[in-house]
C-alpha cells in the first residue's frame, strides 16, 4: 500500500475510534412520551434533508455563489457543509439566515487535508464518495458507529469499476480511504437495489469525469438528484426502455451555474406530526410548506387509504417541486396492504407508519421492506423490537411487518433506538396514544434529522417526561 494512503487509513481509524467512544451508553440522553390531549395548530418542520445535502454538493461543484434558504440545519447536513469545505468550497451562513456556497466548478475540487467525518448520514457519505472518486486525489470518510456498520459496497463497486481505488476494513465498512484514478472512466451502470443514493453517487461521478455516464434504474426513487442536476444547467437526458427501466444519460464535466435553492419542508419529517395528529382525539393540524414529490408521498397515500383525514391546501410550485400544506385531523384508521412497490416512495417512513397501525383497526402489512435492513440501524428489528417492548401484536418476515391494531394495553416499555433518530421520533409519537407511557433511551440523535422535534411537538400539546423508573 502507497505510504500516504496508509497513513490516512490509520489516521481514519483511530480519529474513527475516538468518535465511536462519544456515542457510548453513557451518553444517551433518554426521554418517554405519555398520552396526550388533542394536538392543535401549525407548524413548519425543517427543510428537506435530501435537497438539503444535495444544494450543498451542487453548489460546491457550481462555479459562482450558490445561495440557500431553508436548509436544514442538522448534524447530517451540516457534516455535508463542512466537507464541501474540506474540499475547498466556501460554505457560510449569512445573519439573514440564508447560506451560500461559493463553488468551485466540475471536477475542480481540492484534497482535503482532514478525514471527512459524515457522523450518522448514510446520505452525505455516499453521494459525497462519489463526488471524491472521480477526482484524482485521496479522501478518507468516517462515520459514527451507525454509519460504520452500513454496506458501502453498493457505492464502491460502481465507483470501483470506474477506476476508484478504495482502502477498506473488511466488508466495504467505514472508515475508508478512496484515491480517484486518473483519468476515470465513466460506465454503464444498473443499479441493483431500489436505491436513490446509489443512483445519485454514480450520477455525481459521472459528472465529475469526462464522458458519458449511463444509469439503468429498475424502480423509481427520489429524483432529486436529477431534478437538481438540471436546475444547476446541467443536460441530463431521461428515456424508459422497453422494460419500462428509466435510462439517465449524463455527458461528464459540464458546468453547473450557482442557482439560489430554497428548501421546501421535508415530508420525512412531517410525518411525525401527521400521524402524532391523526392517532390523538380532537387534534386538527396544518403542517405548512411541504416537499409533495411524488417520490417521496407513499406515505400520505398510505395514510389516506387507512382513512386518514388528510387535505393539501395551498398547492404551489416552488423551484421545480410541488409544494403544500398539509390538512390532518384525527381519524379512525383501519389496516390496509401496502404494496412493495410503494416502499421507494416512503422507505424512511414505515416506523411511523407501524405506530400509526398500532391504532388501526385491524391488520396493517407492510411488504417489500428488504432496505430496512440496512439504514440508520436494521430498522424493521428495531421495530418490531420496539412494538414487542410496548405490547403491540405485530410479525416480523425478513421483508415484511405485519401490525395489528387497536391492542388494550399499549406501552410501558423502554426502545433501543439504536443510533437511529427515526425509531426515536416514531416510538415518542406511539406514546402520544398508549395506555402507559413509551421510553426512548436516547433523543439525542434526533438532532441528525429533526433537531426541534420535542420543542415544535410540545408546543403542539405532546406531553414528554423524564423516564419512570419502571422502564429504565
Ligand atoms: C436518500 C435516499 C434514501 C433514504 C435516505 C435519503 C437520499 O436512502 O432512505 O434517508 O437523499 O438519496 P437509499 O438510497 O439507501 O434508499
Amino acid at each position: 500500500m502507497p505510504l500516504r494512503l496508509a497513513f490516512l487509513q490509520t489516521a481514519a481509524m483511530n480519529a474513527a475510534n475516538r468518535h465511536i467512544m462519544t456515542h457510548d451508553a453513557s451518553n444517551l440522553s433518554p426521554l418517554s412520551a405519555r398520552r396526550s390531549q388533542a394536538l392543535a395548530g401549525r407548524l413548519t418542520v425543517p427543510g428537506d434533508k435530501s435537497i438539503s445535502h444535495r444544494s450543498l454538493i451542487f453548489g460546491a461543484l457550481a462555479k459562482g455563489e450558490t445561495r440557500i434558504d431553508g436548509l436544514l440545519e442538522s448534524e447530517d447536513v451540516l457534516n455535508t457543509a463542512k466537507a464541501m469545505q474540506a474540499f475547498g468550497a466556501l460554505v457560510t451562513k449569512e445573519e439573514s439566515g440564508q447560506w451560500t456556497v461559493s463553488g468551485l466548478g466540475t471536477g475542480a475540487l481540492l484534497e482535503p487535508t482532514d478525514i471527512l467525518d459524515f457522523g450518522n448520514s448514510g446520505t452525505g457519505a455516499r453521494l459525497v464518495m462519489g463526488v471524491a472518486g472521480a477526482h484524482a486525489f485521496a479522501s478518507t470518510f468516517m462515520g459514527d458507529a451507525s454509519l460504520s456498520g452500513r454496506p458501502m459496497a453498493r457505492v464502491l463497486n460502481p465507483l470501483r469499476e470506474m477506476g476508484v481505488q478504495v482502502l477498506a476494513r473488511s466488508k466495504d465498512r467505514l472508515p475508508l480511504t478512496l484515491k480517484g484514478s486518473d483519468p476515470a472512466s465513466p460506465i454503464t451502470y444498473r443499479v441493483p437495489m431500489a436505491s436513490a443514493q446509489v443512483k445519485s453517487c454514480v450520477l455525481l461521478a459521472g459528472l465529475n469525469m469526462a464522458g458519458t455516464t449511463t444509469l439503468i434504474e429498475p424502480v423509481k426513487t427520489r429524483d432529486h438528484t436529477e431534478r437538481m442536476l438540471r436546475g444547476f444547467g446541467a443536460k441530463l437526458e431521461e428515456s424508459t426502455n422497453e422494460a419500462g427501466e428509466t435510462i439517465l444519460t449524463l455527458e461528464g464535466l459540464q458546468e453547473l451555474t450557482a442557482q439560489h435553492v430554497t428548501v421546501p419542508g421535508d415530508p420525512s419529517s412531517a410525518a411525525f406530526p401527521i400521524v402524532a395528529a391523526l392517532i390523538t382525539p380532537g387534534s386538527d393540524l396544518v403542517v405548512e410548506n411541504i416537499l409533495l414529490n411524488e417520490t417521496r408521498t407513499g406515505l400520505l397515500t398510505t395514510l389516506m387509504e387507512m382513512g386518514g383525514d388528510i387535505s393539501i391546501q395551498n398547492e404551489r410550485e416552488s423551484g421545480g417541486e410541488r409544494i403544500g400544506d398539509i390538512h390532518v385531523k384525527y381519524s379512525a384508521l383501519s389496516g390496509v396492504t401496502v404494496p412493495a412497490d410503494r416502499a421507494p416512495s416512503m422507505i424512511d417512513e414505515y416506523p411511523v407508519l407501524a405506530v400509526a397501525a398500532a391504532f388501526a383497526k385491524g391488520e396493517t402489512r407492510m411488504e417489500g421492506l428488504e432496505e430496512l435492513r440496512v439504514k440508520e440501524s436494521d430498522r424493521l428489528s428495531a421495530v418490531a423490537a420496539g412494538l414487542a417492548a410496548n405490547n403491540v401484536p405485530h410479525e416480523e418476515g425478513e421483508d415484511y411487518l405485519i401490525v395489528t391494531g387497536g391492542a388494550e394495553k399499549i406501552g410501558g416499555g423502554m426502545v433501543a433506538t439504536h443510533l437511529d433518530h427515526r425509531i426515536a421520533m416514531s416510538f415518542l409519537v406511539l406514546g402520544l396514544q398508549a395506555q402507559k407511557p413509551v421510553s426512548v433511551d436516547d433523543v439525542g440523535i434526533i438532532a441528525t434529522s429533526f433537531p426541534q422535534f420535542i420543542e415544535l411537538m410540545s408546543a403542539l400539546g405532546a406531553c414528554f417526561e423524564p423516564v419512570p423508573a419502571t422502564a429504565e
